[in-house]
């Protein structure tokens, strides 16, 4: 049989950082709420030239080092917040890293599930085409109204990893537990920017979606919950993941041991603590999280993996970790990306996130802002230009 996983993963978030404490002062809300109460820290907000393309671009770059471009003929692009109602964002991200004409691009939606189909899809595809890589991207800005309750739970990045038959991280399993069902717990009209939530909702959804994920891979491959040394979860906001596995542990009489296994949850939280939502990414920022943050070497381990699109698509699917899994990550990278980004005050991220779009074609140029390499430069006649800059 031939083995497929992740071969390669990176990210990238926004250059500016909003503290949590200082959005909790403004909406006069006591600090704690946003800390315990939702498990988050901080939200990553991208500069006036960031956008889901300079964020998937950065993620990718360091990915093509390690890989043979001409063997990349697929790139899968999964967001929420695309930036055309018809053009894919991976066209701009393909120009923008010179990759092959030869390659297909193409852009997938479902809410913050669109990356996991994507690796779904690509993992069936390289079992087809053992000679290929598939380079998928998730990225995307979390967006809701301002002064609303879920304005805490914002925040940005893209995910981008490389998906072929020499994983070098983790290997998938085929087992595979799906929900989907129609509902209106969070969706975005085409007119809208921010996304409507029915919040309160949405997290009872998360949590049926992952009990209806967890009865279809029980029925289909009679696994059991010990079958797995670990989970790790799409995150909203981290707190979202305790409920969801308090829920898992009750439902298999464990709570218990519920101290211990919800510690285990701990290292997969680190990164999305201090960036944020970033839907399509979230599940991946977790992954890669608890790779470069449990304590102990995670070699051999069995992940069940929860990825969760609001709409909804819930899937559960399962992984192992690879033997010398941590040679491939760059810890101290990531460390030095969250580490660095600008600190802004409310004022700057009103201004940021809400800036009006511009509809009649007249052109914005934007000021150099970012601290990434690549740059959102202007917009003109309905038109989005890009360029790479040298990192500021
Ligand atoms: N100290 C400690 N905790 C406090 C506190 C304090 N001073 N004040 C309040 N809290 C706690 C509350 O007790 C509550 O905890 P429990 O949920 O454990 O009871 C928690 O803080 C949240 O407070 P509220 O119940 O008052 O909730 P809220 O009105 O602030 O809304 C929310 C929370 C619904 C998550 C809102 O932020 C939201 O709508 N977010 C966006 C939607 C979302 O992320 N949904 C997740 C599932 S959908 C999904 O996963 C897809 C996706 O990415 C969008």
């Amino acid at each position: 049989m031939i083995l497929v996983g992740i071969e390669d993963i990176d990210f990238a978030t926004g250059s500016y950082v909003l503290d949590l404490r200082d959005l909790a002062r403004d909406l006069g809300v006591e600090e704690d709420k946003y800390r315990l109460g939702l498990g988050q820290e901080m939200m990553s907000v991208p500069s006036c030239d960031e956008d889901i393309v300079t964020m998937g671009a950065a993620a990718a770059e360091k990915l093509l080092s390690r890989v043979d471009k001409n063997k990349i003929r697929t790139l899968l692009f999964a967001t929420e917040s695309g930036i055309d109602q018809s053009k894919a964002a991976g066209i701009y991200v393909h120009k923008l890293l010179n990759l092959n004409s030869s390659c297909r691009v193409v852009e997938l939606k479902q809410a913050c599930y669109g990356a996991t189909a994507a690796l779904q899809l690509a993992a069936s595809y390289i079992k087809v085409h053992p000679q290929e890589k598939v380079l998928i991207i998730a990225s995307d800005i979390a967006r809701y109204e301002p002064r609303s309750s879920a304005e805490p739970t914002q925040g940005c990045a893209a995910v981008a990893f490389v998906v072929g038959n020499e994983p070098k991280l983790v290997a998938l399993e085929e087992p595979s537990g799906i929900y989907t069902e129609d509902i209106m717990d969070f969706w975005r009209p085409n007119y809208r920017q921010e996304a409507f939530v029915d919040g309160k909702f949405s997290a009872k959804a998360y949590i049926h979606a992952l009990r209806s994920c967890w009865i279809d891979i029980q029925n289909r491959f009679g696994l059991r919950f010990e079958n797995f040394k670990r989970f790790c979860y799409h995150l909203p906001f981290t707190k979202m993941a305790v409920k969801a596995h308090h829920q898992l542990l009750q439902d298999h009489q464990l709570l218990e041991k519920e101290k211990r296994l919800l510690e285990n949850l701990e290292p997969s939280f680190n990164y999305s603590r201090l960036v944020g939502n970033c839907y399509s990414a979230s599940t991946y920022l977790g992954l890669l999280s608890l790779l470069e943050n449990a304590p102990e070497d995670l070699k051999g381990e069995k992940l069940a993996i929860f990825s969760y699109g609001s709409g909804c698509v819930g899937e559960l699917f399962t992984a192992t970790v690879l033997e010398g899994y941590s040679l491939y990550l760059r810890k101290q990278e990531h460390r030095n990306l969250l580490l660095n980004r600008k600190k802004i005050d409310i004022e700057k991220y009103r201004q940021l996130l809400y800036a009006p779009v511009v509809k009649d074609g007249s052109r914005k140029e934007h000021p150099h802002e970012t601290l990434g390499s690549f740059r959102f430069r202007e917009i003109d006649q309905h038109k989005r230009l890009y360029e790479k800059c040298s990192p500021k």
